[in-house]
């Protein structure tokens, strides 16, 4: 599967690693990283909520310093501003907390967003965000969001799915997992027919099922009409 480009022309890996892990599991995503590079993952999903920069840096140097044939440009890694940090202060904080532990940056993106917001946004945007991250996968297909360049969340781990995703337009996807095995199996995309393909997309047609909802995880309502 080629890598696609934003539109600010920098590549991001297609098949990504995301890194929200049990952080009560000292040392599990350093390990799956050193496991996940070594398989040949060049795209990480982070985020200074999942508590474990530091480390994925631990992990980044000691394998740096064993291949030293990759570059950090080499990778593409992704970090999260949470949303209860949106006063200018804590975005700095937050935004230079993460530069610290993993690098610099080269595209800024959002996650979440929705369709109405993100075209409010854009009117009054200095720099125009590169992507957008959100849950895409057969329960919810998301088809108009996936129009726009996105990362898929909640892949259900699946190369199938990964296919579908590059068919519909979405960009990305950052399964995790800290198992060896399935970290190797999961870094596999294989083509599908049309028939196969119209096969998911039938079983995703009308369904709207949310496995992850920021208002749970942050407290902050992006989709308040789905709330019961
Ligand atoms: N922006 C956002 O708001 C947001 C929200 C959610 C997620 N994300 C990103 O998306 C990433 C993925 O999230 P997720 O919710 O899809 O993952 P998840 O449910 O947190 O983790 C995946 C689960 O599937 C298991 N698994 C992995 N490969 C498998 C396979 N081949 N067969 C069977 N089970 C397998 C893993 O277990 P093992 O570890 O034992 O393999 C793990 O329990 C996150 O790490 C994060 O980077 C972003």
């Amino acid at each position: 599967m080629p890598n696609p480009k934003l539109n600010n022309n920098v590549e991001i890996p297609a098949l990504g690693f995301g890194t929200f892990a049990n952080v009560l599991v000292k040392g599990e995503t350093c390990a799956a990283v050193l496991a996940v590079l070594d398989a040949g993952y060049r795209h990480l999903d982070c985020a200074w909520y999942y508590l474990n920069e530091e480390e994925i840096d631990a992990a980044l140097k000691q394998w740096f310093s064993m291949n030293s044939s990759v570059k950090r440009e080499d990778l593409f890694i992704t970090m999260k501003l949470w949303p209860h940090l949106a006063e200018p202060e804590d975005v700095e904080w937050s935004l230079n907390n993460s530069l610290k532990t993993l690098g610099k940056t080269t595209s800024i993106g959002v996650s979440n967003w929705k369709i109405s917001d993100l075209e409010a946004m854009l009117k009054y945007a200095e720099i125009e965000p590169m992507m957008n991250q959100v849950e895409i996968h057969p329960f919810l297909p998301n088809i108009e969001l996936g129009q726009i360049e996105t990362t898929q969340e909640t892949p259900l781990q699946n190369a199938e799915l990964a296919a579908l995703a590059e068919k519909k337009g979405v960009l990305a996807v950052p399964p995790k997992s800290a198992n060896e095995a399935r970290i190797r199996s999961n870094f596999v995309v294989v083509d599908l027919s049309e028939e196969e393909l119209g096969t998911i997309c039938k079983a995703a047609e009308g369904r709207h099922y949310r496995f992850v909802n920021p208002k749970v995880t942050s407290g902050y309502d992006v989709w308040p009409e789905e709330s019961s």
